[in-house]
This record gives C-alpha cells, structure tokens and sequence, in this order.
C-alpha cells in the first residue's frame, strides 16, 4: 500500500526512480510522483494516475539531480489529486518527503503547526509530517551540521502516532537520505557506489541484490559513500546484510500479456520451489526446518488458529478443512481484523499459525503480535522472504513462490494451500496417519504440478467460456469441504478483477438465501468433484436448473451428470484430497482472468485495490 523508492548515488535519480516505481505500481496507483534534489533546491513533479502519467510529465524538466525520492500512491488522507500526491514538501522549502503509512495525531501536530506559521497546501497527513521535521530542524539550529538533519527526524518521529515508511530529502544536506519505518516496511538496496530505499526488493533489484531489511523503530541515515542506523532512542544498530534469492526476470511479465497470466501459469513452478527439499528421505511425511517447534511441541498442541486477509484467509480455510481431516487437530480461522479486536480467549495449548503473501498485511501482522503478547507460540506462512511477519514470528514456513505482482493472488495462493497441506501431513504423522497413508500424501502432492498443468492446458476451452459469460453481472460460486473456500475465492477473483459481483456460498447452503438470485442472467459455477457427496452437488445443481440458472461445472475426470444439467464443463484431473484445492483453483483463476481481459479491465491493476495492506 503505497510504494516508496529513495537513490542516492552517482547516477541521475529520476530514471532510477521512475523504474522502481512502475515496478512498485501494485501497491498503489492513484497517483505519483518524485523530487530530486540539485543545487540546494527541490525539483517536484507529481500526477494524478499512474506512474507512466508521471513518466509523460517528466518529460517536461531538467530533474538534474544524484538524489531523489519518489512516491506512487494508495489514498488514504485526502482525494486523489495532484495536490495530495507525494512527495511533500515542507511551507519552507527544506524538506521533500514521502510517505506510507497512516499518521493518526495528524490533525493535532496540523493544528500546532498552522499555530506556528507553517503552510499547508494538501489534505494529507503527510504534510504535517514534513512540516514538523522543519519546525525540529529550526530549532535544533546550534546541533552540528552533520546530524541536524537525522536528528531532526528522528526528534519528529519520537511524536508520531501511526504507522510510516518515509524517505527524506533536505536542501541544506544535498546526497543525503534520512529514511525510517514503523509498521510499514521498508529496505536498504545496497548498490556499487550508490544506496536505494524502497517499499520492497522489486523495485530495486535491477540495481542490486544485496539488502537490509529495516526493523520498526530504526531509522537509516544514507549519503552515497556509506549509510549508519540507529533506533529512535539513539542506539546503533548493526546492519544485517541478506542477500535477495530472485532475479529481474523473476519480477518481468516476459510475453504473458499481464503478470496475473503469468503468475497463473507459474503455479506448477512455484508448487515444486514449494515442495522442494521438504519431505523425509522415507518419503512419508514432510519436513520444515523453521518452524522451531520440536515433536514433542506438537504432541502438546491442541488447538491450532489461523488468521489472514483476503485470498490467504480463503488459504486458511482449506488450512482448516486439511488439518481436521487428516491431522484430526481442531482448527480455528478467523479474519486478522476481526481478531485483532475481538479479544479471542485462546486456549492455553493452541499454536497460533498467520498466512500473508506479503508479510507486511497490517492486520495480520497486528493479530500476532497480539497472541504473542498473550504468550501463544506463533508460526507464519509467507512468501516475501525478510518480511515482517515472517521476522516476527516465532518460526515460519516460506512459500518459495517468487515474486508475485499481480494484485489479484494466483500463485500465491495455491502456494499457500500446499504448505497448508504439507503441513497437515506432517502434524498427522505425529498423530494417527500411517506410514503408507504418508508415502500416499507425498506422492499425492509430488503429482499437484503435474496436474495444474493439466488444467492449464484447457485455458483456449475457459476462455471460450469466459467470453461466452462475461456480459452477466452476477454469479455465485458454489462449493462443499475443501471446495467451499475454492467457491469463495473464485468469486473473490471475480469481483476484484472484473467488478462482477460474485457471491460464494457452501453449496447445500444455496437453498437457505442465495436460490434467490437464481434467474437465467445469474450463472452458477459448480464445484462438483467426485466423492461421497458427489450426487448431493448434483442435486443442488438440479434445483438450480429447475430455476432456468446456466451452470458452469467444475468436475473431475469421469464424472457423469444427467442430460441437460451442466451448460459447461471444465474437467480437473482426478486427484488426492490433499492436492484437490490446489487443483481446482486454477480453472476458476483463468475464468475470472479472461473475463476480466474480454471487458477490458485492467487486470493487474484493479480499480481501489492494492497488493499489500500496510494500513488499517
Ligand atoms: C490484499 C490483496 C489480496 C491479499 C490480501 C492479503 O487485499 O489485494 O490479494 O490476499 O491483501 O495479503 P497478504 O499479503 O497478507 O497475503
């Protein structure tokens, strides 16, 4: 949620940073903007839209400068104007800022400011942000030159109430970056000769892959030469440096046409980088180095909840249904903001498990903190390596995905639902699930890429399908068991990309409301795999179709349904329970992608949406 890119270097700022930002788009695209500092003064340009409107408009000036800021925008305080655009600058002209996060004591710190003369020309809570770092920097004045600035800073940030990545620039310190965090996140790029500061590594790792992810409350002080960090109380911090496991091309959509195809069809990929060096040499069981939790930890565990956001609850969901099944451990799911302020009474043996892409998600992040504080082991599943989530946790398990772009979750998502099953395989073999069971699970889940892409290779047959539905404006996604979250997140892909409205419902549920909405303009999508309740889905189907609703099945290899039941079909391969969700996202992900494509819409960058909450 909102994107930030700093340089310092030898270069010229302004193409460095423009290409971060349009690599950093995701997280936000109401508006951009940048400010590059030469001579002792600021050169400013902001617009409306997206980055490449910025990239127009700086066609128009010099923006000569080595150092420079730039911001792309998710509003939150105020419109979306060129006005409310960052960066900010300060009424007195020494400061350019930028900004992620929410300032909550805003309107307070505004009001003291006006009192003292500063101007403000924006509705955000930036600007007073930017202006109280002038009024500091006033009247530190006797400070010595060298750390007026940093000290500055930090003294504004010692009152902020909130949550902010930002990133500083001063006319009275040219080649010189203050930048700090606290709840939003941000990195140090470590280049050759030259320092960048970024919302994350995507955006600069066409210039380096050696980084240091920033920790809240520390703040980096940054000139070309060399860079210092210290904690908002003045201690020094040693810098870890990680060196960034992916490459550009990863980050590239290469000839897919948007990143959300891409990513689609990067799924058998990111299940193998998933699977990879994590089962038994006996093959039966699955094996996590960072969980830190010994078998006789989870022999004590008795409850397991899970908490996310969006596409990774749905993966929490699947979670659920997994672990129960096999693992016969009860599971508890809830949204991270519900949880956060629900005040849950968790129960003393329950290990408590978060699942975000990001790992940045502020909710999630906000309901481990809070069952760390109440004492609870806490694990993570997450796929940005570094990430804070996956740092504040007590152990984690890293998807291995590879980057994903796209702000509708594809791969991501799958990705998460076999970690989920890996791990439900792997608390069942300290329980109750035999070795062969085991062997079977493992070969189970070694087979998912393979049928994934399978099911990719009916994409020519899901697009006809899409272009033949695409005019509807409602549809319901109708699922049972481990299908159920499938239902809900194909809907949820459907509205995001396409602004259909899409509902998702347990599939017997459809009689207790959602039948109402059955009419020949509201198809249905039918998750009818077969199994024990095989011929209870094709009754729901039935009653569907006695209501003249079109139905689009999505079953598996064999199945027979009576004439005239099903308007389309889309067959998955027959498979494992364990792989079964897996499988059956994927015709569901393509469907919402090629409708999305067939209205136009801009799939990888959906009206309101942002890849990365960071604010609440
Ligand atoms: C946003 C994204 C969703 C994502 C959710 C949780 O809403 O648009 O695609 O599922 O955040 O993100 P996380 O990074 O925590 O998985």
């Amino acid at each position: 949620m909102c994107g930030i890119v700093g340089y310092v270097g030898k270069q010229k700022a302004s193409a460095i940073l423009l290409e971060g930002l349009k690599r950093l788009e995701y997280r936000g695209y109401d508006s951009a903007g940048l400010a590059v500092e030469h001579d002792h003064a600021f050169e400013v340009v902001k617009k409306v839209g997206r980055v490449n409107n910025l990239v127009a408009e700086t066609a128009h000036h010099r923006l000569a400068g080595t150092t420079g800021i730039s911001h792309t925008r998710w509003a939150t305080h105020g419109g979306v104007t060129d006005a409310n655009a960052h960066p900010h600058v300060s009424s007195d002209g020494k400061f350019a800022l930028v900004h992620n996060g929410v300032i909550e004591n805003y309107s307070g710190m505004k009001k003291f400011l006006l009192g003292q003369g500063y101007k403000f020309l924006s509705e955000t809570d930036t600007e007073a942000l930017v202006n109280l770092i002038a009024y500091h920097y006033k009247k530190e004045v006797d400070r010595p030159d060298s750390s007026r600035f940093l000290e500055s800073v930090r003294k504004t940030l010692r009152h902020v109430e909130g949550t902010y990545g930002i990133v500083v620039l001063c006319t009275e310190h040219p080649n010189e970056l203050v930048a700090a965090r606290k709840g939003s996140p941000l990195i140090l790029g470590i280049g050759d000769g030259e320092f960048l500061l970024a919302s994350d590594v995507s955006a600069i790792i066409s210039r380096t892959q050696n980084v240091v992810y920033l920790k809240d409350g520390e703040i980096v002080d940054v000139t070309p030469k060399n860079f210092t960090i210290t904690t908002l109380d003045q201690a020094d911090v040693a810098p870890v440096i990680d060196r960034v496991t992916w490459t550009l091309e990863d980050a590239e959509m290469g000839t897919f046409a948007h990143f959300m195809e891409k990513e689609i069809f990067e799924q058998p990929l990111a299940l193998e980088n998933g699977m990879r060096g994590r089962f038994s040499e006996d093959q039966s069981t699955a094996n996590f180095g960072g969980l830190n939790l010994t078998p006789a930890d989870f022999r004590l565990i008795d409850r397991i909840y899970f908490c996310a956001c969006g596409t990774a609850w749905h993966a929490c969901l699947v979670a659920e249904h997994l672990i129960e099944r096999f693992a016969r451990v009860p599971v508890e799911v809830d949204y991270a903001s519900e949880f956060r302020y629900r005040n849950v009474p968790l129960r003393p043996n329950s290990l408590f498990f978060v699942i975000s892409q990001s790992g940045e998600t502020i909710d999630t992040l906000a309901a481990l903190r809070e069952a760390k504080r109440k004492g609870h082991v806490t694990a993570a599943i997450c796929n940005v390596v570094g990430s804070t989530i996956a740092r504040e946790s007590d152990g984690g398990i890293y998807q291995h995905a590879g980057p994903e772009i796209g702000v509708a979750s594809t791969k991501a998502f799958t990705s998460q639902i076999l970690i989920a099953s890996m791990f439900a395989l792997y608390v069942a073999r300290m329980r109750d699930m035999s070795f062969s069971d085991g062997v079977q699970y493992v070969q189970a889940l070694k087979q998912a890429p393979d049928l994934v892409r399978k099911v990719l290779e009916q994409a020519p047959h899901i697009k006809e399908i899409a272009k033949r539905y695409a005019h509807h404006h409602d549809f319901l996604f109708l699922g049972r068991l481990s299908l159920f979250p499938i239902a809900l997140e194909g809907a949820l892909k459907l509205k995001e990309i396409s602004y259909i409205h899409a509902e998702g419902y347990p599939a017997a549920e459809m009689k207790h409301g959602p039948i109402a909405l059955i009419s020949e303009n509201c198809p249905t999508v039918f998750f009818a795999p077969k199994g024990e309740i095989f011929q209870k889905v094709v009754s729901s189907i039935q009653e569907i179709k006695a209501r003249r609703g079109k139905t689009i099945v999505i079953t598996t290899e064999g199945s027979e349904f009576p004439a005239g039941l099903t308007d389309e079909i889309i067959t998955i391969p027959d498979c494992h329970e364990a792989v079964l969700p897996i499988v059956a996202a994927v015709p569901v992900q393509l469907l919402s992608y090629y409708i999305a494509v067939e209205l136009g819409r801009d799939v990888d960058k959906p009206r309101n949406l942002a890849k990365s909450v960071t604010v609440e």
